[in-house]
C-alpha cells in the first residue's frame, strides 16, 4: 500500500513515498492539492547498471542504488561500517507542519533522524541526526539532506565575494557533474553563498522556476549542486569537518545544521518572498522600529577624543540619528589594531572616567548607545595573552596559525577561557547603560583547535553559546553580526543576532550590488546599511549624497561619516534623507520586495511594495553609462493592477541626478495611472547621471 506524505504550504508541496523500505521524494514544487498522488513510479532499469531503477531518495546511499555523493559517510575502525543500509523504522507527523523519519540499520548500529518542515510560508527546512548505537567510535565524515530540483532545471545561479564585494552572483548552466563550493573559513565566509539556486533556462527576478537552499550555518560548509547521468540535480549543504573532528563515541550523536529549502515559480522574487515572509514570523524577528545609526568608525577610527566624539554625537541628534554606536578603540591598548584584543576594560588612559561621559552625553541627547566588541578574538599583544598564552586555538605543539590582522583566536572551547570572556561582557553590559553590541569577528579560523584536537565545529558552537548567554543575561540589548563586513552572514547566526553588517564597503555603486543579493534572502530590517563619505574610503569612488542615501534606504539606515564638518547643504540633504528613512521605513521593513527584470544592464528598479497594494516605494538606479540615449519605459513590478497610483520622484529634491535637457513629463509634478498601466506599459525614466538614484513613491490614489 501507498504511504504518502503530502507537506503543503504557501503554495509548495513536498511530497515523500513512504511505502518502500527507504523514504523516496516524489515532488518538491508547486503545491497539487490533496489530491491522490500516483507515488513514485519507477525508473526504467537501462542496461549495465544495478538491478533497480534509480530513485530520488530522501537520504541518497549507495546500499539503495545512489551513485551520487552520499547523504552520510563515516566508518568505524579499520574502515568497517563504511557503507550502511538504512530502512525507513519509524515516521511520524510533527506539529506544526512537519514529518520525522526515523532510518536505521541495526548491522552497523547507526540511526539517522531526518526532520523535514514546511511553513505556512513555503519554506521547507531539513536537517538530520546521527546517533552512534554501537559500542565502538563512529568517525563521522559528513551529513547531508539533500534536495532535487523539478522539471526544466537548466541554470545554476549562486553568489560570491571577498572583503568589500560580498554576494555577487555567478551563473552557469546546469551540467553533469558537482558544482562544489567550499568555504574553509572557520566562519561564513566572504565568498559564501547566501543561496544556491537551480533554475529553469534563464529564469530572473520575475520568472522561472526556481530552486533555492540555504545553509543555516556560521562554521565551515560546502555546498554543491549535482547532476548524474541517472538523476535530476541535487542541492546539497553540508558542513565540512577537519580530519578526526567529529568522532560519534557509543551512544553519541550529531545534528546537522538546517538546510532552508524555498521553491518558487515566479522567479528569485518569489524565492526572496518566502525568505522574507518566514524570517518576519519568527517571534525572534525585531518589530521595534529600526533606529538611525551613527557608527563612528569612518568618521573617526581609532581616533577616540572625547571633545570630538561629543561634537558628532550633537550633529547626531541634530541629523536626527537614534542610536550612536562607539566603533573599535575604547579598550586597553587598543590605538590601532596590533593589540589590545582580549582586554576588555575601557582604556583609562582615553577614558580617563569611563564610558559614562560619553554614555551619558549620548543619552542626554535622546539617543541609544551602542559598543563595539570583538569577543572571539585576541591580540597577542594583550595582557590577557601574556597571561594566557595558552589560550590561543591553534594546531598543538605550541604552534600558532597565521596572523590575520595582527589577531588569533580565542579558544573559547576551553570553558576558562569562555567563562572570562562571557564575565567581561556580562560586566560591561552590567556597568554600563548599552543597549546594542556590534559583535564583530575579524578573520578566518584557519588550523582551530583545542587541546591538541580539531576544534572548529566546537568553536562555532561554543560562539553561539556565548552570544546566547549574553542574551539571556542581558535580554535588552541588541545585537549586531559584523565579521569584516559580511563574512558571517546566515541564518544560524541570525538566530542570535538582530542585524547584519552586510559589508565594510560604504561605497553606494558596489553597496547596491551587494544589498540586492543579501536581501535575496534577508528582509531589508536585518540589513546594516550606511551613508558613507562622499568619497568611500575602500573604494575612492564620489558619489552624491542623494544617491549614497537612496542606496542607504533600502535596509536597516545608518551614518557612517564625520558629519560635524558638514556644510550647509549636505547637513539639509542629509536630514531630508533621515527624515525620509523615518518615513519610510514601515514600508520597507514590512512590504514586498520587487525586483523588475530591465534589458538595459545600466539601470536597475527594485522597490518595496505594502502588502495592501496602498503604497508602494522604488528606486530607480543607473549604475553605468548606457548604449541607449533613454532609459526608455520601464514596468513597475508587484502593484495592485485595479488600483490607481499618484507616482512623485521625492528624493532628491535639493540636488538634481538628471542630465538632459528637459525631464520626462511627470517629474516633477507626478502622474496617476493605474498599476496595471504601470506594470504593464509603465512610464518613461529620466536620463540619470551614472551611478545615480531617484526615489519614486506611488500611493494609492
Ligand atoms: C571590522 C568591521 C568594521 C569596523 C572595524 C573595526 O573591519 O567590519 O566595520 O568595526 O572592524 O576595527
Amino acid at each position: 500500500m501507498s504511504h504518502i506524505v503530502n507537506l503543503r504550504g504557501g503554495g509548495v508541496a513536498f511530497v515523500l513515498d513512504l511505502s518502500g523500505p527507504t523514504p523516496v521524494v516524489v515532488h518538491w514544487g508547486a503545491d497539487l492539492g490533496d489530491r491522490g498522488h500516483p507515488g513514485i513510479v519507477s525508473n526504467p532499469v537501462p542496461n549495465s547498471s544495478l538491478a533497480t531503477g534509480a530513485k530520488q531518495e530522501l537520504l541518497p546511499q549507495a546500499s539503495s542504488g545512489w551513485r551520487g555523493r552520499p547523504a552520510l559517510e563515516g566508518h568505524r575502525r579499520n574502515g568497517t561500517a563504511f557503507s550502511p543500509l538504512l530502512v525507513t523504522s519509524q515516521s511520524r507527523t510533527l506539529a506544526g507542519g512537519g514529518h520525522e523519519i526515523t532510518m536505521t540499520d541495526p548491522e552497523v548500529a547507526i540511526e539517522v533522524v531526518i526532520e523535514v518542515r514546511l511553513s505556512d510560508e513555503g519554506m521547507l527546512r531539513l536537517r538530520s541526526t546521527v546517533a552512534n548505537r554501537g559500542d565502538s567510535d563512529y568517525s563521522l565524515l559528513a551529513l547531508t539532506t539533500p534536495v532535487p530540483t523539478g522539471l526544466g532545471a537548466a541554470e545554476v545561479l549562486d553568489l560570491t565575494g571577498r572583503w568589500c564585494r560580498e554576494q555577487h552572483p555567478q551563473r552557469q548552466p546546469l551540467r553533469q557533474g558537482t558544482w562544489l563550493r567550499e568555504f574553509r573559513h572557520g566562519r561564513t565566509g566572504h565568498d559564501s553563498s547566501l543561496f544556491t539556486a537551480v533554475g529553469s533556462t534563464g529564469f530572473g527576478n520575475r520568472a522561472g522556476s526556481v530552486w533555492a537552499t540555504h545553509f543555516g550555518f556560521s562554521g565551515n560548509h560546502s555546498t554543491y549542486v549535482e547532476l548524474t547521468p541517472s538523476g535530476s540535480a541535487m542541492i546539497g549543504n553540508t558542513e565540512l569537518f577537519s580530519p578526526g573532528e567529529m568522532t560519534l563515541t557509543p551512544g553519541e550523536s550529531y545534528t546537522a545544521p538546517w538546510t532552508y529549502a524555498v521553491h518558487s515559480a515566479s522567479g528569485l522574487d518569489g524565492v526572496t518572498q518566502t525568505f522574507h515572509r518566514w524570517l518576519r514570523s519568527r517571534s525572534s524577528h525585531p518589530r521595534s522600529p529600526r533606529p538611525v545609526v551613527l557608527n563612528t568608525w569612518e568618521a573617526v577610527y581609532f581616533n577616540h577624543d572625547l571633545a570630538s566624539l561629543k561634537e558628532l554625537a550633537h550633529s547626531a541628534e541634530k541629523l536626527g540619528v537614534e542610536r550612536f554606536v562607539l566603533d573599535d578603540g575604547w579598550f586597553a591598548h587598543r590605538r590601532d589594531d596590533t593589540a589590545g584584543l582580549g582586554d576588555w576594560y575601557v582604556d583609562t588612559d582615553v577614558w580617563p572616567a569611563g564610558l559614562t561621559t560619553i554614555i551619558s552625553d549620548v543619552r542626554a541627547r535622546g539617543m541609544q548607545f551602542g559598543l563595539w566588541v570583538e569577543p572571539e578574538m585576541v591580540n597577542e599583544d594583550s595582557d590577557l595573552i601574556r597571561a594566557h598564552p595558552d589560550w590561543i586555538s591553534g594546531p598543538g605543539h605550541g604552534r600558532t596559525p597565521l596572523p590575520w590582522r595582527n589577531q588569533q583566536v580565542i579558544d573559547l572551547v576551553n570553558p576558562e577561557a569562555w567563562d572570562h570572556i562571557f564575565s567581561r561582557l556580562d560586566a560591561l553590559l552590567s556597568e554600563n547603560d548599552i543597549s546594542y553590541l556590534k559583535w564583530d569577528q575579524n578573520r578566518d579560523l584557519v588550523e582551530m583547535g583545542h587541546a591538541g584536537s580539531s576544534s572548529a565545529h566546537d568553536q562555532t558552537l561554543a560562539a553561539y553559546r556565548l552570544i546566547d548567554a549574553v542574551r539571556r543575561a542581558h535580554p535588552s540589548v541588541e545585537i549586531e553580526s559584523c565579521s569584516s563586513g559580511g563574512a558571517r552572514v546566515d541564518l544560524g547566526i541570525l538566530e542570535r543576532t538582530d542585524r547584519v553588517w552586510a559589508s565594510d564597503c560604504n561605497d553606494a555603486l558596489e553597496r547596491h550590488t551587494i544589498q540586492r543579493w543579501t536581501e535575496a534572502v534577508l528582509p531589508p530590517e536585518l540589513v546594516g546599511t550606511h551613508i558613507g563619505p562622499s568619497t568611500a574610503h575602500t573604494t575612492a569612488r564620489t558619489h552624491s549624497l542623494s544617491f549614497r542615501a537612496i542606496v542607504a534606504l533600502f535596509g536597516h539606515f545608518g551614518i557612517e561619516w564625520d558629519v560635524g564638518n558638514l556644510d550647509d547643504e549636505d547637513f539639509a540633504e542629509l536630514a531630508q534623507a533621515v527624515a525620509l528613512y523615518k518615513a519610510h521605513r514601515g514600508l520597507i521593513h514590512s512590504g514586498t520586495a520587487v525586483h523588475a527584470d530591465l534589458t538595459d544592464p545600466a539601470h536597475t528598479l527594485n522597490g518595496s511594495i505594502a502588502a495592501d497594494g496602498s503604497e508602494a516605494l522604488f528606486a530607480f538606479v543607473s549604475v553605468a553609462t548606457s548604449v541607449a540615449e533613454l532609459p526608455g519605459r520601464v514596468g513597475f513590478p508587484g502593484l495592485d493592477p485595479e488600483a490607481d497610483y499618484a507616482v512623485t520622484v521625492i528624493f532628491p529634491t535639493q540636488s538634481s541626478p538628471y542630465r538632459s535637457i528637459e525631464n520626462v513629463g511627470w517629474i516633477p509634478g507626478g502622474i496617476i495611472a493605474s498599476g496595471v498601466f504601470l506594470t504593464e506599459v509603465g512610464l518613461p525614466m529620466p536620463i540619470l547621471n551614472p551611478e545615480s538614484a531617484v526615489l519614486i513613491h506611488l500611493v494609492r490614489a
